[in-house]
């Protein structure tokens, strides 16, 4: 049996050129953002937020801030992947559900308050560090959700960060990571890129 998960690495791609005929409602907004949020976060922080940028007159205003690329307003969805300034004090509320479920001694909780304190407490430099590590691996997720539900993709970094945050009313410990362009391809996209070679990156030590 052919494995998705494999057939989905294999034949991503980045779309470029979008079929601006067809839309995607917002159940499938909703459902690619539900799967782009199950991916992991360190110390389950979920310290992401996503904006779907949708209407008309939304995506005009990304796009003059996205160094007028088509496709923000081609695709039918770009999605603003935003990334929260690490904590320890987001993590009682955050984890809070996994204690509830029975699962997670609060114990644990405190525990991982400490070293969240230890690791990000007046460290400016680590907070956005995670940030950018958080909205990076929903971003990826989204992508291959994207893929999944038949839809291209594009990641962004093509855009005026200061900007952004201040068109789409960021909060001052918001940093908008990256752009991602979802919907229907049209004709015309380039196939994926070739990579470098496993052995000029790779070292097993
Ligand atoms: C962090 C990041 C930022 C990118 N920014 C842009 C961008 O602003 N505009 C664009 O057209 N493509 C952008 N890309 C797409 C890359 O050019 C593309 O992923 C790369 O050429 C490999 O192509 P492939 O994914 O089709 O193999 C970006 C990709 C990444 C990962």
């Amino acid at each position: 049996m052919k494995n998705a998960i494999l057939d989905a690495i294999e034949n991503r791609r980045t779309t470029n050129k979008y079929d601006s005929s067809r839309d995607i409602d917002d159940a499938q907004i909703n459902e690619l953002v539900r799967l782009a949020t199950r991916a992991p976060t360190a110390f389950h922080l979920q310290n992401w937020r996503f904006i779907a940028v949708k209407t008309p007159q939304a995506k005009a205003r990304l796009r003059a801030l996205a160094f007028d690329q088509p496709k923000v307003t081609e695709a039918a969805v770009t999605f603003i992947v935003v990334g929260q300034l690490a904590s320890h004090l987001l993590m009682a509320e955050r984890l809070a559900s996994s204690v509830a479920a029975g699962f997670m001694p609060t114990e644990v909780v405190t525990g991982w308050e400490g070293a969240g304190k230890a690791l990000y407490f007046e460290q400016p430099q680590r907070q956005r560090d995670e940030a950018v590590r958080t909205a990076t691996f929903g971003a990826g997720q989204l992508m291959f959700a994207a893929q999944a539900q038949g839809l291209g993709s594009s990641p962004m970094i093509g855009f005026d960060a200061a900007g952004v945050a201040s068109e789409f009313g960021l909060a001052s410990d918001e940093v908008p990571v990256v752009l991602v362009t979802v919907g229907y391809a049209a004709e015309g996209n380039w196939p994926q890129k070739p990579r470098r070679s496993v052995t000029e990156l790779l070292s097993v030590v």
